[in-house]
């Protein structure tokens, strides 16, 4: 990873940290795009953050620009920033509606459209986009969510189609990972402790995921390694949603 640059979005905290910590390590130039502040301690030439609200399309050309500007090319954009909302389409207010679909989705529409052009002038790069297992599968109350990680998997279709053979993109869609998002959306219920419970009982192997284990699976769909691979959505979700009712095993 020596003199390749990454942008991830969402980077101060949970999978976006991760991914920028497994780059960095690995001694990528690693640009980190949150509206919240790095709190890493990092202080490093290769580690640059810039404050954006990515669903911005001002300040994403900006800070896509910059990096650019920084490190002279960019290899792979990490579109992963997102927000969780809870809410039917009866109750989901419109500006709710249009917040969900503006950080979940347009952001990622946002940054691949200023990044490619500078992979296309280097002639490689790819493009990653963190949807969710609720892609495939869905829980109550969590309509605009959903609505906006299955849209991503178009859209990764879309850059996959458009930009081959020379940049590639790809969908990473967690089930339950231990980030701050998870904790925060469980804080929010009276029973936080069962809430986790049940986050566990859903997935077959019987835990939730580590966002360093996200972060493993992105770095190597960036690589190489994963050359022949685009156009597709990669499940990182310990099995949920694979099995029917009635199908579980006492543990
Ligand atoms: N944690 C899970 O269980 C889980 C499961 C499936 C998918 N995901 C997806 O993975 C991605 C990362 O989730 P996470 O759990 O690490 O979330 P998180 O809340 O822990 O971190 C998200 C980061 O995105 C940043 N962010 C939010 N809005 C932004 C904006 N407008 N502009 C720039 N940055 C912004 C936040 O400041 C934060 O640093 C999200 O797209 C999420 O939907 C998470």
């Amino acid at each position: 990873m020596k003199n390749k640059t990454v942008i991830i979005t969402g980077a101060s905290k949970g999978i976006g940290l991760a991914c920028a910590t497994l780059f960095y390590e690995q001694g990528a130039n690693v640009a980190l795009l949150d509206i919240s502040p790095d709190k890493s301690g990092i202080n490093d030439e290769r580690w640059f953050y810039t404050a954006c609200d990515v669903s911005k399309n001002n300040e994403v050309q900006h800070a896509i620009q910059n990096t650019h500007q920084k490190f002279g090319r960019i290899d792979f954009l990490i579109n992963n920033a997102g927000i969780q909302r809870y809410g039917n389409v009866t109750d989901t207010a419109e500006d709710e509606w249009d917040l969900v679909m503006n950080v979940n989705l347009k952001s990622q529409y946002l940054c691949a459209k200023h990044a490619i052009p500078f992979m296309q002038q280097q002639g490689s790069g790819v493009v990653i986009n963190v949807s969710s297992v609720q892609a495939f599968v869905s829980q109550q109350n969590v309509a605009a969510y959903t609505t906006a990680k299955t849209a991503l998997l178009g859209l990764t279709r879309s850059i996959a189609v458009d930009y081959a053979p020379n940049i590639r993109c790809v969908a990473v869609c967690p089930g339950t990972i231990d980030t701050p998002m998870l904790r925060d959306s469980i804080a929010l219920s009276p029973d936080p402790a069962a809430v986790m419970q049940e986050c566990i009982d859903m997935h077959p192997v019987h835990r939730i995921g580590k966002p360093e284990e996200v972060a493993e699976l992105i770095y190597f769909l960036c690589s190489d390694k994963a050359s022949f691979i685009t156009g597709q959505a990669f499940r990182i979700d310990g099995g949920l949603g694979i099995t029917i009712a009635g199908s579980k095993k006492d543990s």
